[in-house]
């Protein structure tokens, strides 16, 4: 039963806290990374995405006066408005890296997105998700090369692109996607 801190009148759970489940160290893969400090089970949310929310075109901006072949950005896209931009008021959850064969899973609750996990972690072992970076009409050719994935997992599909839609046959055009996902910055304005 939760009692109350008598100088706050707020209430105090009785119940201890737990020691963090991730720390944020160098990664293998990619700069920084997210790792396990203990087992953490399949099912548990383990942190929040934070960060500032922008449109998308103030996250388009904010990235572009960067290099056409930078792929590097902490945004991720909440829904055809909304984008995280993890670079401003972010938290750890910004440096979990993508990974093919994932042991999470980014899940939106409303606006908000979690990282959860999809199976058992062990301690140690680094977290990542599957960014599932959308592809754009306008992509560059070598779009695979410059998102290239070096996640080390035996299927590794080499880009951390979404895989590319098959072709279907024509049918009325859907609604603005609303899917959540990492992002792509917008092209770069430098020539
Ligand atoms: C949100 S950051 C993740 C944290 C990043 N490692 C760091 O130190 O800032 C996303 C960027 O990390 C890099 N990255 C993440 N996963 C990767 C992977 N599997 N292979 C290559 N680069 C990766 C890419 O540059 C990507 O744009
Ligand atoms: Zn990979």
């Amino acid at each position: 039963m939760p009692s109350r801190n008598k100088s706050t009148n707020r209430r105090v759970s009785r119940r201890p806290r737990r020691a963090p489940m991730i720390e944020v160290r160098h990664s293998p893969i990619h700069g920084f990374g997210v790792f396990a400090l203990r087992r953490i089970r399949k099912g548990t949310t383990i942190i929040e995405y934070i960060g500032e929310r922008v449109s998308h075109e103030e996250a388009d901006a904010r990235y572009a006066d960067k290099a056409e072949d930078d792929n590097h950005t902490f945004l991720f896209t909440v829904d055809a408005r909304t984008v995280l931009d993890g670079g401003v008021g972010g938290n750890e959850a910004r440096y979990i890296n993508h990974g093919c064969d994932p042991n999470c899973e980014s899940a939106l609750a409303g606006k908000r997105v979690f990282v959860e996990a999809i199976r058992t972690i062990q301690k140690g072992e680094e977290l990542s998700y599957d960014y599932q970076i959308q592809r754009d009409p306008d992509d560059a050719p070598n779009v695979d090369e410059i998102f290239a994935c070096r996640c080390g997992a035996t299927g590794c599909r080499g880009t951390m692109l979404a895989p590319p839609a098959k072709r279907r046959a024509a049918r009325k055009p859907k609604r603005a996607p609303a899917k959540g996902g990492r992002r792509k910055r917008a092209k770069s304005k430098r020539r």
